[in-house]
């Protein structure tokens, strides 16, 4: 906010959440850049509100909530955040992988509901990572992040790149069966949007996990959830959801999925560096230069 307040004058929204469709079509004209966040949606009516826009900084990696055709229709650049997250992002897969397959969850809703008897050898058994198969969808700068990881725990990596392309994808289907865990780093397109349903999560290994980190319509949350109530998998991670906030209430309630709150990249290091890089872009187009990272 300081960079930009130095360079050019900012309408900004104070209230809470995201500002209201009606209120961002209102507040628009006029506006040459625009900063968004992942739970602003720019669709295509929004865009054209943007009568003077010349830019749309979107402060995340993923824009789907950002109708960037519309946008290439009018001249208008989009510009997305990579690289300064694949880090935390791949992090916090690794930390929700420990976390699914160690029970951190189920331990610790037992020690703070004082249901914790105290040690015991066959308490919370889980899984061990060396020498079990990770299966990472989409291979790009997180997915690589995440198998770089995963090798330094002993871990094998199996990788499809560019799943969900219509026909049935056999590299996919071959992913899924061999894996102990499958971690989703595919961008949500209309390609990808429930690529992993009734059909994928069958034909997975019952003892193996599934992990989510990406954005949550890539998996069918109610298909999922009846694949953990028929035991068809071992258990989920999930960091996104398809109506976030809202849940799926079944997963609510079932022990062997790891919940968390769309924290993919939310480390102070890495939200700064989101920040600071959409401020670059911003800078960069109203002062007449190429943006750093516009979305092709
Ligand atoms: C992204 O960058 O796409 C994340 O989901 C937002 O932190």
């Amino acid at each position: 906010m300081a960079r930009l307040d130095a360079a050019c004058t900012v309408d900004r929204y104070a209230g809470e959440g995201s500002m209201p469709r009606d209120e961002m079509i209102a507040r628009l004209p006029g506006k040459l850049a625009m900063v968004s966040m992942v739970t602003d949606t720019v669709d295509a009516g929004v865009v054209s509100a943007g009568t003077d826009l010349r830019l749309i900084a979107n402060v995340a990696v993923g824009y789907n909530n950002v109708d960037v055709a519309a946008a290439k229709a009018r001249g208008i650049v989009v510009t997305n955040t990579p690289d300064v997250l694949t880090d935390a992002t791949a992090d916090l897969t690794l930390a929700l992988i420990l976390a699914v397959t160690r029970r951190l969850g189920e331990g610790e809703r037992m020690v703070r509901r004082g249901a914790w008897k105290g040690w015991a050898f066959d308490q919370l058994l889980g899984m061990q990572l060396r020498g079990r198969q990770l299966g990472i969808v989409g291979y790009g700068r997180i997915g690589k992040a995440v198998g770089v990881r995963a090798e330094a725990f002993g871990m094998t990596v199996a990788h499809v790149s560019r799943p969900g392309s219509g026909a049935r994808d056999s590299g996919l289907d071959r992913l899924l069966s061999t894996s102990d865990i499958v971690s989703l780093h595919v961008p949500l397109t209309p390609d990808t949007r429930h690529l992993i349903g009734q059909t994928e999560l069958a034909r997975m290994k019952r003892s193996a996990y599934l992990v989510n980190t990406t954005r949550g319509p890539v998996v069918d949350e109610a298909a999922l959830a009846w694949a953990l109530r028929q035991r068809l998998i071992a258990g989920a991670a999930l960091d996104v959801y398809e109506k976030e906030p809202e849940v799926h209430p079944d997963l609510m309630s079932l022990e062997n999925v790891v919940l968390a709150p769309h924290l993919g990249s939310a480390t102070t290091e890495t939200r700064t560096a989101m920040a600071d890089l959409a401020a670059s872009n911003v800078i960069a187009v109203l002062s007449g230069q190429p943006p750093l990272t516009p979305v092709t």
